[in-house]
């Protein structure tokens, strides 16, 4: 704590009063900073965490982006506002981790919950917004551009490929029996991704994490959080977390009043869907393989892990 509090003297020059440990996410530490004037949520991702240099990477290209919206689109107040540094920056670190700062959003995050039809109808319109803005916003997305690249997809295959020997024996227990089907939903999306790279669809900007945990309900406003997988996609990207919904009709109903006559492509679906079953496999894996967990922990992630796995069907 008093490195943080360190941290949030030298680069926001804010004097942190109490600094309160809060429930993350799967990727980061969480916590809320009052000082005397505001309260803030501090990002945390530990630097010792094997997801962190991807999740990081792009900070200077989502977060400018982040901004933008807040000042040119009708997001203004549905997503986070993030603070800069003294500095200017978008980011700062030390040894132990790399920072984020936002204003502290008061309300209670959707998680397992369904949605009103009220909040339906504001993550309809909050999607159909953020689809309005393409490759042509005069920001820099270069680095935000989806090329259809899968780069865990060879680690994953050579992990799998040294299933017999050089795996953890609990883990090549779990995997064992989903060994043909994560196989076969490799090969799928190896062909889709080339396909998709010759194929010439529209990009807009997407959230690409579409889940009820980066959802929340504050007042009367449901909130867009955790914008680090913002890219220039198809929108199929973001519409893969829709589709099987029972509300998508309406999702489409609101949709199609802005982006007219659209339906979905069914490759970029089916693309972006079984490369997400890999993924969600692949830095669990990735997790029990390289981060440093307790006994307790380790249990949760296998957990988690076989459920990723029964969902590669
Ligand atoms: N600005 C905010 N103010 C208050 N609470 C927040 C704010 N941003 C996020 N939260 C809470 O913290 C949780 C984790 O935040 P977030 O989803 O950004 O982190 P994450 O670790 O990247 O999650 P994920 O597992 O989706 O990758 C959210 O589910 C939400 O409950
Ligand atoms: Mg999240």
């Amino acid at each position: 704590m008093h490195s943080m509090r360190k941290m949030l003297k030298k680069h926001y020059n804010i004097d942190a009063e109490n600094i309160l440990p809060k429930q993350g996410g799967w990727a980061s530490l969480a916590y809320q900073v009052y000082d005397y004037k505001a309260c803030y949520f501090l990002k945390v991702y530990e630097k010792n965490r094997a997801s962190t240099p991807k999740l990081t990477a792009l900070i200077d290209q989502y977060v400018p982006v982040m901004e933008w919206l807040i000042h040119h689109s009708n997001l203004k107040g549905k997503i986070p506002v993030p603070h800069l540094t003294r500095g200017g920056d978008y980011k700062c670190e030390d040894e132990y981790g790399i920072y984020l700062l936002y204003d502290y959003i008061k309300g209670e995050t959707i998680g397992n919950r369904d949605l009103t039809d009220d909040q339906v109808f504001q993550l309809s319109n909050i999607v159909t917004e953020l689809h309005v803005y393409g490759e042509d916003i005069p920001m820099e997305t270069d680095d935000l551009r989806d090329h259809f690249d899968v780069p865990f997809l060879q680690s994953l295959k050579q992990t799998l490929n040294k299933e017999r020997d050089a795996l953890p024996n609990d883990i090549r227990v779990l995997i064992h029996p989903y060994m043909k089907q994560i196989h076969d939903l490799v090969i799928t999306v190896d062909k889709l991704s080339v396909r998709l790279k010759n194929s010439d669809l529209r990009r807009a900007l997407c959230h690409t994490d579409l889940h009820y945990w980066n959802l929340m309900q504050s007042g009367q406003q449901l909130m867009l959080i955790d914008w680090e997988g913002l890219r220039l996609a198809p929108v199929e990207a973001d519409l893969m977390f829709l589709v099987y919904k029972p509300y998508y009709s309406e999702f489409l109903r609101i949709y199609r009043r802005t982006h007219k006559h659209f339906s979905p492509n069914p490759m970029a679906l089916r693309f972006y869907q079984g490369k997400r079953k890999l993924e969600d496999v692949w830095e669990l894996i990735e997790q029990l393989l390289l981060d440093q967990q307790e006994e307790q922990e380790r249990r949760v992630t296998k957990g988690l892990l076989k459920e990723a796995l029964r969902d590669t069907s």
